[in-house]
């Protein structure tokens, strides 16, 4: 759960404001009743802080409604599906696909896209079933060969979308 609401804190908000234009889709395959899909939209949040317990706490309170197949706003800005991440990247067909690996290509070499849907693993990295289907679509890239936090990955991409001015 750490890794997970640290994410969403990195993907929503600089210091003191949200990040109007950014979401952030988690997949969570834990039991029970996987797989199950959380959407966090940041233009629409509301009563959400940017700390970790609030976020856990929203997280566990819209993980309480049941999960459909169609995307449901649960709370404001927070939405709950039963997509798989496979199906989920199938209703995100058409966007750029991005997927963090320690080994991909620098990540200078990318020519990043406005509307990108950035791929991140959690500390056990991105299933190889998974990253094989999101490669399908998209490429595998790399801030270096350091292994970092995934919430710290997220940061450096915002770092460079904002310095590039590519959103
Ligand atoms: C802590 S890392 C997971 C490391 C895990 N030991 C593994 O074998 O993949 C969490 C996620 O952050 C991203 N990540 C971490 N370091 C990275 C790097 N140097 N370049 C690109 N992505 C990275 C990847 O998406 C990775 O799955």
């Amino acid at each position: 759960m750490d890794i997970v609401c640290r994410s969403i804190i990195s993907a929503l908000w600089v210091s003191y404001t949200i990040r109007k234009d950014s979401e952030i889709y988690v997949v969570l395959n834990g039991s029970p009743d996987p797989p199950k899909t959380l959407l966090f939209r940041a233009a629409e949040l509301k009563k959400v802080t940017n700390d970790e317990r609030s976020i856990a706490i929203w997280i566990k309170k819209v993980l309480s409604s049941p999960a459909t197949k169609e995307l449901k706003q649960i709370k404001d800005g927070i939405y709950l599906s039963s997509d798989s991440f496979q199906s989920l990247l199938k209703k995100l067909k058409g966007r750029p696909v991005y997927v963090f690996h320690e080994t991909g290509t620098p990540i200078q070499q990318a020519k990043l896209e406005k509307d990108a849907v950035f791929v991140f693993g959690d500390h056990k990295g991105i299933p190889e079933k998974e990253e094989k289907f999101a490669l399908r679509s998209g490429s595998r890239v790399s801030i270096g060969s350091e292994s970092y936090l995934t919430s710290s990955v997220i940061s450096v991409v915002h770092w460079i979308l904002d310095s590039s001015g590519v959103v």
